[in-house]
């Protein structure tokens, strides 16, 4: 099976089915959907009606939201930098056959050596016109006021007068015209009632199509780090009343994302006198001082709503938990989490996201979906979502970097801890916007790696400060600890973590930064959930400089001076508990392992296909002592380990003593791949013996460069991408994701590969990477 996508291909993916996706392969050709729900009556922003608070409503989206504030009923941008926007959610510009009509109030509120400029921004598309990835375009057609002339894109006209601090209105209409779209723009003095100019121009359909959205500084680019990430020497506005009205705009109210943003959930058998516990956590956005915290939640029994709960949000991370013991898990339960949105003039607007807790699949097979790593080019990442929510999974593992710091641009606010968590939240929120229908109906277990807290690798040495001596030498990428502030961490954690059983040892590690390892028991499986990389130790206690230490050396040649007894991987904690876990048989009849990655060093080349590279300290081969470790305490659960993170879908079975003595693992493909790996040993002559029948290159027993033993399966190596369309690239570097079933009959795992564009439902064989689907017997975890 060839792994290169080629241009015909491309085209074939296209036609086959990404209209099911909205993928459109080229800017020149943006489609309107034939059927659609119009925008009948005009809309208002709620703004005047919403107390003072950071986000600003579920109709909106705000670049970035820790930028943004709702303020005596306007929204205002609380920086000066550039590009600084607020997208409609609920309304796209869809059809120019039709007119329409939209207008904003505007105050400066701040006035700057530059004028940035203030714009109601239309035709904000991203190349596959989705709406969400619409949000993260940071170009349109801008029609405002600059410099005290009207802009309409690039032309100019100058006011009649100076605004001066004056609050103005800026009014668009649209009518079809030919083929084309007239449009008026006027600027309306609000204290005068004057008008201060009018501009008329005609565009064409192409200019108008995708996201509305009002900016601040449209002039300015914005900048993902350095000084100028938040300031400008431009000044910043203020925007409320914003009116949209006519058919030209589509009206599609479920695109509406928040109060509620998503709920996560778990059941597990607490082998106790509590029976089986649910377990749910409800995010919102961050909401003000006077708006309400509590959360509700209920069930459907016997055809009734019925309250089981209450909680308040967390005012660090906005979540709400709630715990439920004794849950009735012989049957699905329908359930549905309510929060009431207390408004300026005392009224409760409801907000309402409903769902299913699934029976607990006892006496059947279980299904997982195990998924990793989502590099937001690929946002929405809607052929993955998809497909999951199609093979409705009985679970479903996010195993880390759900986020990247890069994530919806505008950089990493890292101090104080409460912007760093803001700054956090709105990234994260990404994934619950892509990933929330995969986790309505179905438990989620979701893990936080290095990513998630804002580093791009992570060595936690059990909770430490990075030495700030490794800021001061730019050493960030290659010092232990943690950069983030603690309670930024600890948000992180909570966020991924609270609807999960509770950590088996809840003491924290150090500095009280929380820990979440612990068990999950479903559908006669026993989960052990571990953070592998909350207590590795760093590279620097060897002297090691990273990218750079032994790479000079022969790739055969195992270097002992890379490892140490003392270092540690999983830490004591980990290992004690995984030690019991093995043992403890009560309750289930197979086990897994789930953490971030895998206890191997599978990557040759990184980066690009010529790069070698022997040292990977990142990867969980090293450090070699811990990795034993950590294998020798799962050992006699015979436990398949279930992880992500490498950018490289591979199965493989790791050794001990000898070559294939202890147990497997799966190593799921990624959701959207950036950085990407290669297993590629072959290529540099590194020794193996009993390659598999299949005969695949790169397949074997090995020793990684850190000498640990691994028998390789199975391997996805990725291809160059070449392709300009954010899913054919995700699929081209081979994105996808992972799926396990639990046979507790025949006492199996099986696992399949998913790429990223396929319909994982139709029974393909090219569905799945080369090697996969692959079952392999319990028995099989300690022995070839
Ligand atoms: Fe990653």
């Amino acid at each position: 099976m060839s792994k290169t996508v080629t241009r015909r291909d491309t085209f074939k993916f296209i036609a086959a089915g990404l209209a099911a996706t909205s993928v459109a392969c080229s800017t020149k050709t943006v489609k309107a959907p034939t059927t659609r729900p119009v925008l009948l009556n005009p809309i208002n922003d709620r703004w005047s009606n919403t107390h003072d608070r950071v986000w600003l409503g579920g109709e909106y989206w705000a670049n970035p939201m820790e930028d943004w504030r709702i303020s005596n009923g306007a929204a205002e941008c609380v920086t000066t930098g550039g590009q600084r926007s607020v997208h409609a959610l609920q309304h796209q510009l869809v059809d120019t056959s039709k007119t329409f009509k939209t207008s904003v109030r505007v105050k400066l509120l701040e006035t700057g050596k530059e004028d940035g400029g203030v714009a109601i921004r239309l035709g904000v598309r991203s190349e596959i016109n989705e709406y969400r990835s619409n949000c993260f375009v940071q170009q349109g057609l801008d029609i405002g006021v600059i410099n005290n002339q009207i802009a309409l894109g690039s032309k100019r006209k100058s006011l009649t007068r100076a605004i001066n601090n004056d609050e103005i209105d800026i009014i668009i209409t649209g009518s079809p015209q030919a083929q084309l779209v007239a449009l008026n723009v006027e600027i309306i003095s609000v204290s005068s009632g004057e008008s201060l100019g009018q501009m008329e121009a005609l565009v064409g359909t192409e200019e108008l199509l995708g996201n509305i959205a009002v900016v601040s500084n449209f002039n300015i680019p914005s900048f993902d780090s350095g000084p100028n990430q938040s300031r400008s020497d431009a000044g910043r506005y203020q925007f409320s009343n914003w009116h949209i009205e006519g058919e030209a705009f589509s009206n599609n109210v479920e695109q509406k994302f928040g109060p509620i943003l998503w709920t996560m959930y778990t059941l597990s058998d607490s082998r106790s006198d509590e029976g089986f516990i649910m377990k749910l956590s409800a995010l919102t956005g961050p909401l003000g001082e006077k708006d309400s915290k509590d959360v509700v939640l209920q069930v459907r029994k016997n055809g009734k709503w019925v309250e089981i709960s209450k909680a308040d949000l967390d005012t660090d991370g906005w979540v709400a938990t709630f715990r439920i013991p004794n849950w009735d898990e012989s049957q699905a339960t329908p359930y549905r989490v309510i929060y009431k949105e207390s408004q300026v003039d005392g009224s409760l607007k409801p907000d309402v996201y409903e769902g299913t807790i699934k029976a607990n699949p006892a006496g059947r097979k279980m299904r997982m979906a195990a998924l990793t790593c989502q590099n937001d080019y690929a946002f929405p990442y809607e052929p993955v979502a998809k497909n999951v929510a199609k093979l409705d999974p009985d679970l479903v593992f996010f195993s880390g970097d759900q986020l990247y710091e890069s994530h919806g641009g505008f950089g990493i606010i890292r101090v104080p801890a409460k912007m760093a968590i803001l700054n956090y939240l709105r990234k994260y929120y990404q994934f619950g916007w892509a990933f929330r229908d995969a986790m309505r109906n179905a438990p989620t277990i979701c893990l936080p790696d290095d990513h998630d807290v804002l580093q791009g690798n992570l060595w936690g040495e059990g909770g430490a400060a990075m030495p700030m001596a490794a800021h001061d030498e730019n050493r960030v990428d290659k010092a232990g600890g943690y950069i983030e502030p603690i309670k930024m961490v600890n948000v992180v954690h909570q966020t991924h973590t609270a609807h999960h059983m509770e950590p088996i040892e809840p003491n924290p590690s150090k500095r009280g930064m929380s820990v979440y390892y612990g068990e999950l028991i479903y559908g006669d499986v026993s989960f052990a959930i571990v953070a592998d990389r909350q207590w590795k130790s760093g590279p620097e206690r060897l002297n090691v400089i990273v990218g750079t230490s032994g790479n000079d050396e022969e790739p055969n040649f195992i270097n002992p001076k890379w490892n140490s007894n003392d270092l540690h991987l999983l830490g004591d904690r980990q290992e004690q508990f995984l030690k019991r876990w093995a043992q403890d048989w009560r309750g289930h009849k197979l086990k897994a392992l789930l953490s971030q990655t895998i206890f191997a060093s599978l990557a040759t080349h990184q980066m690009n296909p010529q790069h070698y590279l022997k040292y990977d300290f990142d990867a969980n081969g090293w450090p070699a002592s811990g990795r034993d470790r950590a294998i020798s305490a799962i050992k006699g659960s015979k436990a398949l380990h279930i992880c992500g993170d490498t950018h490289l879908p591979s199965v493989s079975q790791y050794g001990l003593e000898q070559q294939r003595d202890s147990n497997w693992a799966f190593c799921t493909p990624a959701i959207a791949v950036g950085w990407q790996r290669w297993w590629r040993p072959d290529d540099i002559g590194l020794n193996y013996a009993n390659r598999p029948q299949h005969g695949m290159p790169n397949t074997g027993e090995y020793l990684d460069s850190f000498g640990n033993k691994n028998y390789i399966y199975a391997i996805g190596d990725p291809e160059v991408s070449r392709s300009k369309n954010r899913y054919v690239m995700a699929h081209e570097k081979c994105s996808g994701f992972g799926f396990i079933t639990f046979d507790k009959e025949e006492m199996t795992y099986k696992m399949d590969a998913y790429r990223f564009m396929i319909d994982a439902t139709d029974g393909k064989a090219s569905n799945q990477f080369e090697g996969w689907p692959l079952t392999i017997k319990q028995s099989d975890n300690q022995s070839a």
